[in-house]
């Protein structure tokens, strides 16, 4: 298990040690690669396919993966587009390191960054993408604005988020009932993420200025082999509901799996099931003058 340590570089003397400030949140819930694997990056994986299409990405174009995690869209592009150059940017040196190992070839490249200060220069590439990130960064208009200034005009801005409030089934399902055990929980459900409803991200988009926006909603099928393969993954620590059921008691984490048992499997033998996930995705041009 990697935790993301950010060291404060101090002009202090020799003598005194250098203090550490402690990640932000939106970094420390996504620090554990493996386990963001097994919780949401084979979801990821899923959607991936589905979000190159709708944003248009052709192959030999130079696209820029914003907050890409395990590198689950830069490696999905790598794989479908064998002329082009793409860029994974993410915040946690730990999801660079395993992105980094999965890729096959030079033309992906894996940088720790923020989505909200991109390091590159202007009109870099031709899509700047974001693949259910958009929602976990503070200044999200500042990311867009970023986005856009480091692609070509003419090119294309994009990004996906789930739909938590009531698309995304197996996060639903999971903050409905925590939140039945326990009210304090209510402000913690991925229901009131922001941006996740529809026309959200759309409007987003034509207030940063991008020409020829376009909403659409993906969904795709979660099949989970048992109810553990859908439970343990919050048992990682990953995400808002893995930072959950690790600050529970022993007694509330075992209440809160009894409830989701019965609930999926409505007190049924153990069995796959299949969950709909849905998502918001928006694209935009950025305007040729
Ligand atoms: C739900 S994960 C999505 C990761 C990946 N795109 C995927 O679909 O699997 C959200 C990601 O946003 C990243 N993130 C958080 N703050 C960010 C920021 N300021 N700039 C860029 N990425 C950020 C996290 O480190 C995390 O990898």
């Amino acid at each position: 298990m990697t935790v993301v340590t950010l060291f404060v570089a101090a002009a202090l003397g020799p003598a005194i040690a250098p203090r550490q400030s402690a990640p932000p949140p939106e970094v420390k819930m996504f620090a554990i690669s493996e386990g963001y694997e097994r919780y949401m990056g084979r979801w990821s994986r899923l959607l991936a396919p589905g979000y190159a299409a709708f944003a248009g990405v052709r192959d030999g174009q130079r696209v820029l993966d914003v907050g890409t995690g395990t590198g689950a869209l830069a490696l999905t592009l790598e794989a479908m587009l064998p002329r082009s150059r793409i860029v994974g940017v993410d915040p946690s040196p730990a999801f660079i390191a395993h992105a980094a190992h999965g890729a096959r070839s030079g033309r992906v490249r894996f940088e720790v960054g923020d989505g909200q200060a991109l390091t590159a220069g202007p009109a870099s590439f031709d899509h700047a993408m974001a693949l259910l990130v958009i929602n976990f960064i503070p200044d999200h208009a500042k990311a867009v604005a970023e986005m856009k200034r480091v692609t070509r005009p003419g090119g294309v801005v994009s990004a996906c988020v789930w739909d938590y409030g009531a698309g995304m089934e197996s996060l639903r399902l999971f903050w409905d009932e925590a939140v039945a055990l326990d009210a304090a929980a209510a402000d913690k459900h991925e229901g009131n993420m922001k941006l996740a409803r529809r026309g959200e991200l759309g409007a987003l988009w034509a207030q940063a200025g991008l020409r020829d926006v376009r909403e659409t909603a993906l969904v795709i099928d979660q099949t989970f082999s048992s109810f553990a393969d859908y439970w343990a993954p919050f048992l990682g620590g990953v995400g808002p509901g893995g930072a959950y059921v690790a600050s529970m008691s022993d007694g509330s984490r075992h209440a809160l799996e009894t409830r989701l048992r019965q609930r999926l499997l409505g007190g049924g033998a153990d069995a796959p099931f299949t969950l709909k996930a849905k998502a918001w995705c928006a694209r935009g041009r950025v305007p040729k003058r």
